[in-house]
């Protein structure tokens, strides 16, 4: 049910562009101030031999734009420079091309900037691209070139970007990367990359964003990983790196963003993590770590997101996460925690998803949940959590998911819950929740799922959950429910599960309207 998307994040955003204002001014006068005809006749013959590569152009962009009749400085996407009337900068990107790369691309000898991300292009790249020495930006990113990462990319003696994420590179990392000597961003995510990290990667000291997640990369994190100093971003995650997590890391003082989740990574966390004050997001879920959560963690004032889940953590949830106000996402379900919720869970005013299902909590839902009015998600489920669904739970009106099932808790359900009027999915099945189902639930018009199931509810079914068309899943089985099954649920077209089993209804479903129930 837990959608994590944190991924997504360390997807390629150019940090910087080129000079593209310089490039249009010029392009007005270009034809008559250009010096060397004849060598933009040689970036015209490179870009149309690019042209008729693509087999595909479904906009038009090229189709009619790139026209021997006017200048290759005014083509869409093409850049010029102000000095020498050459072709600096070729931006096809998100133009939905399909096509391979023309090796006379290696005859544009003035491009720095090539950026045609977000394509179907595909084959492999052309090793005539290694004459492009002024080259310092390279996004090949979201397009389906396949074949191994070339050597020849360490060529790029000024290269300050690659990008070669989400396409099919196969084989390792090469170390001629170690070349790279400018390079701050290298983006090699979403292939089928294997092999280690590369130690000559380590001389690329200027890496301020590195992204390698979603390979199949493997071995440990080198400790080496200390020599990139200016490091903002590391991402790891979905790969299979083992063994700890090198405490060098905590000298990298400038990370922001650590995603190292979906490992099989072991040992403690490190203390040293309490040193990365400028921390904003730290995923480490799903691996195999132990120990406790560290106090340092509250050093980490600027944490957005903290995911330590799906990992083998014990302890209590220290008091020391009250101090994490900018927190957004708390992410610690599927470990060991013992313990209650913590109070200072209610200085956390900024939450959006609490998750702390599947540990051993015991104690009640704390009532200073009522702090937490940004709450979209809640999930406490698979604990042994007691008492009753406390009334403060009406003050969360952004709340959309809700789920308590698999605890102890006791009493009814409170009828504040009409105040959560964007809830979507509510979960409240084995408990021990008693008396009626309360009638407000139909004034809960964007639920889709509701399971009460394994409780102690008696009374009838309300009619008004006829009301929630969108209902896609009604679970009230294991319950002491009496009175007819009320024929409005023959009425709710988008109903997929239904199990009213082991009540004491009667009657049987009539139906209106198609719905898989109607047989
Ligand atoms: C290429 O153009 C796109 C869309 O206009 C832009 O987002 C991107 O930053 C450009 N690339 C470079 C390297 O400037
Ligand atoms: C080609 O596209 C550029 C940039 O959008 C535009 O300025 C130019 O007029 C177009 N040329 C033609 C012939 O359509
Ligand atoms: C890391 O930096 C140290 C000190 O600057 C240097 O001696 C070492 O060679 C570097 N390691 C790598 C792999 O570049
Ligand atoms: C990393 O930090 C340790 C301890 O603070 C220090 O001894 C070491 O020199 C640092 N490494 C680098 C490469 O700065
Ligand atoms: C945590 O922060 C305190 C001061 O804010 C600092 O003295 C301490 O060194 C930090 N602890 C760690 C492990 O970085
Ligand atoms: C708990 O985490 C482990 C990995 O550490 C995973 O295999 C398992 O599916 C998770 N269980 C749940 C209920 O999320
Ligand atoms: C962090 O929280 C602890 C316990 O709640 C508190 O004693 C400490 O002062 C807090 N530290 C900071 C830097 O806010
Ligand atoms: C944090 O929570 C504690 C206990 O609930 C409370 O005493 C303290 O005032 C809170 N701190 C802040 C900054 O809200
Ligand atoms: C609730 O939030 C307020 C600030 O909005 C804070 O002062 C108070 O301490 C919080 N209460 C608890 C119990 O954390
Ligand atoms: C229900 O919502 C109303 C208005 O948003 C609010 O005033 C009231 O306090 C809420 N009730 C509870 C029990 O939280
Ligand atoms: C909700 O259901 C009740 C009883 O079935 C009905 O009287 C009422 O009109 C419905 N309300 C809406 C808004 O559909
Ligand atoms: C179901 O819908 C039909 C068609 O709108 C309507 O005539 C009928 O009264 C509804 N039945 C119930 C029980 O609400």
């Amino acid at each position: 049910m837990m959608r994590l998307t944190p991924i997504s994040n360390l997807m390629e955003k150019p940090s910087f562009l080129p000079p593209f204002m310089f490039g249009l001014l010029f392009a007005t006068f270009g034809v008559i101030l250009s010096a060397k005809y004849s060598s933009i006749t040689v970036d015209q013959s490179a870009l149309l031999a690019l042209k008729s590569l693509i087999t595909h152009d479904p906009h038009n962009f090229l189709t009619t734009n790139w026209s021997t009749s006017t200048s290759v400085c005014s083509w869409i996407g093409v850049t010029c420079g102000s000095k020498h009337y050459r072709v600096t900068a070729l931006n096809l990107s998100s133009m939905d091309l399909t096509g391979t790369i023309s090796s006379q691309l290696g005859n544009l000898s003035f491009l720095a900037w090539l950026d045609i991300h977000q394509n179907s292009f595909l084959g492999s790249l052309p090793i005539e691209l290694t004459n492009l020495r002024r080259m310092k930006y390279l996004d090949f990113g979201n397009n389906s070139f396949n074949g191994e990462i070339p050597l020849w990319f360490g060529c790029f003696s000024k290269l300050q970007t690659l990008s070669l994420y989400l396409n099919n590179f196969i084989g390792v990392i090469p170390s001629t990367l170690g070349n790279l000597s400018k390079l701050e961003r290298l983006s090699l995510g979403g292939n089928q990359i294997t092999g280690g990290i590369p130690n000559s990667l380590f001389k690329c000291k200027e890496l301020k964003f590195l992204s390698l997640f979603n390979n199949s990369l493997e071995g440990s994190i080198p400790t080496e990983i200390e020599n990139l100093t200016l490091l903002k971003t590391l991402g790891l995650g979905i790969n299979h790196f083992k063994g700890k997590i090198p405490s060098t890391i905590g000298n990298l003082t400038t990370l922001e963003v650590i995603d190292l989740a979906y490992n099989n990574l072991s040992g403690e966390i490190p203390l040293v993590i309490g040193n990365l004050a400028s921390l904003q997001m730290l995923y480490l879920f799903n691996n195999r770590l132990i120990g406790e959560i560290p106090l340092v963690i509250g050093n980490l004032t600027s944490l957005r997101e903290l995911y330590l889940g799906n990992n083998k953590l014990t302890g209590k949830i220290p008091l020391v996460i009250g101090n994490l106000t900018s927190l957004l996402v708390l992410y610690l379900g599927n470990n060991t925690l013992t313990g209650e919720i913590p109070l200072v869970i209610g200085n956390l005013t900024s939450l959006q998803s609490l998750y702390l299902s599947y540990n051993k909590l015991t104690g009640k839902i704390p009532l200073v949940i009522r702090n937490l009015t940004s709450l979209q998600y809640l999930s406490l489920s698979n604990n042994k959590l007691t008492g009753e669904i406390p009334l403060v739970i009406g003050n969360l009106a952004s709340l959309q998911m809700l789920y308590l099932f698999n605890n102890r808790l006791t009493g009814e359900i409170p009828l504040v819950i009409e105040n959560l009027t964007s809830l979507r999915e509510l979960y409240l099945d084995n408990n021990k929740l008693t008396g009626e189902i309360p009638s407000v639930i139909g004034n809960l018009i964007s639920l889709t799922d509701i399971n009460l199931g394994l409780n102690y509810f008696t009374g009838e079914i309300p009619l008004v959950i006829g009301n929630l068309t969108s209902l896609r899943v009604l679970d009230l089985y294991n319950n002491k429910l009496t009175g007819e099954i009320p024929l409005v649920i023959g009425n709710l077209t988008s109903l997929r599960v239904l199990d009213l089993s082991n009540n004491k209804l009667t009657g049987i479903i009539s139906c209106f309207f198609y719905s898989p129930f109607c047989y």
